[in-house]
């Protein structure tokens, strides 16, 4: 695909769920992959399974939330690539369902903050020199609760909004650069994350009343959004927030 083959993507999260799927979609649309996630052995078994369909993937083990473990990251993919990283998909996040009079609230806004909406920066940052050179795509995992809320979401909805508005906002500092910078809107996608709403027939029905398509969706399903906004198709498309939700954000 045109953009994205022989182009080095760089995919957090990418040990399970949504983040794995985007991974494998890139390598075999071409993409050389690094897949980066805080669990160890499960990105270094995805990576494996990448290549063994054929692909090159490389596994680096990294925490978000620290900035000098995206650098070491980004030494690293350089390193192993010798080239500069084209595509950053920013997949890793976290939930916790919380009231906000809840006693863990405080733990659970930093470590939802931290990971979704800092350690997305904290991935921009230390990819930004390497996207530079490359004229690169960032694509953010934002959400249906970037624009919408749900009950016991503060801290997630409040991070997902923050994700919306930092691609906008960095679509503005890096297009004069030549770097593209847009957010992918999943509903509920069946992945470990989203194992209890499933599990849970009234939550599962909140959100199905509001999606058209009346179903989850699979992670796979994000393939197509994705490499359409990692692709020279989407070139003149910066700054947006792509619904991939069954419709819930039309109802
Ligand atoms: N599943 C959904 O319905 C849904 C809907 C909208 C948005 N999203 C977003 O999609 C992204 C992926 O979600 P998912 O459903 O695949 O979740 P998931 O829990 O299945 O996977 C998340 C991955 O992120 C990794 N991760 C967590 N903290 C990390 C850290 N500090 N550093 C590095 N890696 C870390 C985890 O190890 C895990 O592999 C998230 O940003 C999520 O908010 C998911």
């Amino acid at each position: 695909m045109q953009g994205i083959d022989q182009a080095v993507a760089v995919v957090t999260g990418a040990a399970q769920g949504n983040g794995r799927a985007i991974a494998i979609g890139l390598a075999e649309a071409g993409a050389r992959i690094v897949a980066c996630d805080i669990q160890e052995d499960a990105v270094i078994r995805v990576a494996e399974e990448i290549r063994s369909r054929g692909g090159d993937a490389v596994a680096v083990t990294l925490d978000v939330t620290s900035l000098k473990s995206c650098h070491i990251a980004a030494l690293d993919t350089q390193r192993r690539f010798g080239l500069p990283a084209k595509i950053l998909v920013n997949s890793a996040g976290i939930i916790r369902r919380t009231a906000p009079d809840a006693p863990s609230f405080d733990d659970d806004w930093a470590a939802v903050m931290a990971v979704n909406a800092t350690g997305s920066m904290n991935m921009v940052r230390a990819f930004l020199p390497q996207l530079r050179q490359s004229s690169g795509r960032i694509i953010n995992l934002a959400s249906i609760m970037s624009v919408a809320a749900n009950p016991g979401l503060t801290a997630y909805a409040a991070s997902k909004g923050a994700v919306l508005q930092m691609t906008r906002a960095l679509a503005h500092d890096l297009s004069p650069e030549g770097i593209r910078v847009n957010a992918i809107a999943p509903g509920v996608i069946e992945t470990p994350m989203t194992l209890a709403t499933r599990e849970n027939p009234e939550a599962l029905a909140r959100f199905m009343a509001h999606t058209p398509m009346r179903r989850p969706g699979k992670p796979e399903e994000l393939i197509g959004p994705v490499l359409f906004l990692a692709s020279d198709a989407s070139s003149y498309v910066t700054g947006a927030l792509l619904p991939v939700d069954g419709g819930y954000l039309a109802a």
